[in-house]
Parts: C-alpha cells; structure tokens; sequence
C-alpha cells in the first residue's frame, strides 16, 4: 500500500551525487524533502532541479535536508549535473539518488505503471523530524512542480508542529492563521496571550507567530 501520512518512512542505502547514503543517517532528527523526477536529459526535470538548487537557503533557514531521486545510472547523473549548472544557472547543490535498479523508487511507490512502467512520477515526500510522512503528492511527467508550494506547505507544517496552529486556504507566510481545534480555550489563553478573533467557536483566528 501507498504511504500515507503519519506512517514512518522506510530506510534505504542508495548510491547518491554526494557518495553512498543511509537515508535515515542523512534526515536523522531534520526535516527532509524526498523527490523523484522521471528521467535525466529531460527538460522540464532539468527546469526543477535547477530550481531546487537555487531554493538552498531557503530550505537550509527552514533546517530541511534535501535529496532527489531519478532512476539513472550515476555516470548519467554526473553529465546531467554540467547541464544543469549550464542552462539553469545554478549547479546540484543536494544528492540526487541513483536509482537505476529502482529498488527506493518502489520502496516509495514513485513508479505508477499505468503512467510508466520504466519512469517515476513526480513525488514528493515532506517527512518530518520523527521520520513520519507529513505530506506527499505526485505530478505527472509532463507538469513541473511549484517548489515555492512545497516551502508554503513546510511553513505551514512547522508552525503546526511548533504552535499547534494551522492554516487557512491560500494562506502566505505571514498571514493570519487558525488554533486547531484540539486547543482548548485554556490552553490557548496561555499560548495566545494577545488573544484570538473568534469568528465560531471553532474557528479562531490569529497572527501567525513568529
Ligand atoms: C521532462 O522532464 O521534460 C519530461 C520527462 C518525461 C516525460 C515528459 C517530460
């Protein structure tokens, strides 16, 4: 059965860009990112790992590891990694997975045969400190990702995780947001001492903290 959310993601080794890994060794007490792409050599997968390189920081002030995957040999991914650097601007700054016997490719379900038995979709794993799914999604070959949704949904995931506040449709770093309703109005009292806009007694409103 597919992973679902809450489950404990499973280990692997893997040869990677960066040397051989554990990937429980690598994500030990972080949060992690986990990401396939179907196939080296092609456009819009080389658009997204240029894209994610670029988002370094962005993940590093988030404290989030990083790793793709593809189902390539590593030679193949070491020629790719020259043409990332040259038609994206930037070069492969986390381990991309070399996945050619697609042994973690199934262990993740990254393989939907009715889209194609030989590629992977384009998954997502958001895995939290605990090694347990938090999110996931797949996108088909032929549509490339929005990485800025998966840093929006990683802020929504930690303040969550941090406040015990979710957050609403469309919600933007920064924006108000929502004390779950397993909060008592008790304890938010003490977590929220500048108090909440409480528009039903199940939907209480705050600024996001900080
Ligand atoms: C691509 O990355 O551009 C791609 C890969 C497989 C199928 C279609 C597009």
């Amino acid at each position: 059965m597919a992973l679902q959310i809450g489950d404990k993601v499973p280990d692997f080794e893997a040869e990677t860009s960066e040397g051989p890994i554990r990937f429980y060794d690598y994500i030990d007490g972080k949060w992690a990112v986990l990401f396939s792409h179907p196939k080296n050599f092609t456009p819009v997968c080389t658009t997204e790992l240029g894209y994610t390189a670029k988002l370094k920081d962005e993940f590093a002030k988030r404290g989030v590891v990083v790793m793709g995957l593809s189902v390539d040999k590593l030679v193949d991914h070491d020629k790719w990694a020259k043409d990332i650097e040259e038609t994206q601007g930037t070069a492969l700054n986390f381990p991309l997975i070399a996945d050619h016997d697609r042994k973690v490719a199934t262990l993740y379900g990254m393989i939907h045969p009715n889209a194609s038995d030989t590629m992977t979709v384009r998954s997502v794993f958001v895995i939290g400190p605990d090694k347990a799914l938090k999110m996931s999604l797949n996108y088909p070959a032929s549509t490339g990702r929005n990485f800025d949704e998966i840093l929006r949904v990683i802020d929504s995931l930690q303040l969550t995780a941090q406040h015990k506040v979710a957050t609403p449709v469309n919600w933007k770093h920064g924006e108000d947001v929502i004390i779950v309703p397993a909060v008592s109005n008790e304890e938010a009292k003490e977590r929220f001492p500048g108090g909440w806009k409480e528009l039903k007694p199940y939907l209480r409103i705050v600024p996001q903290p900080k």
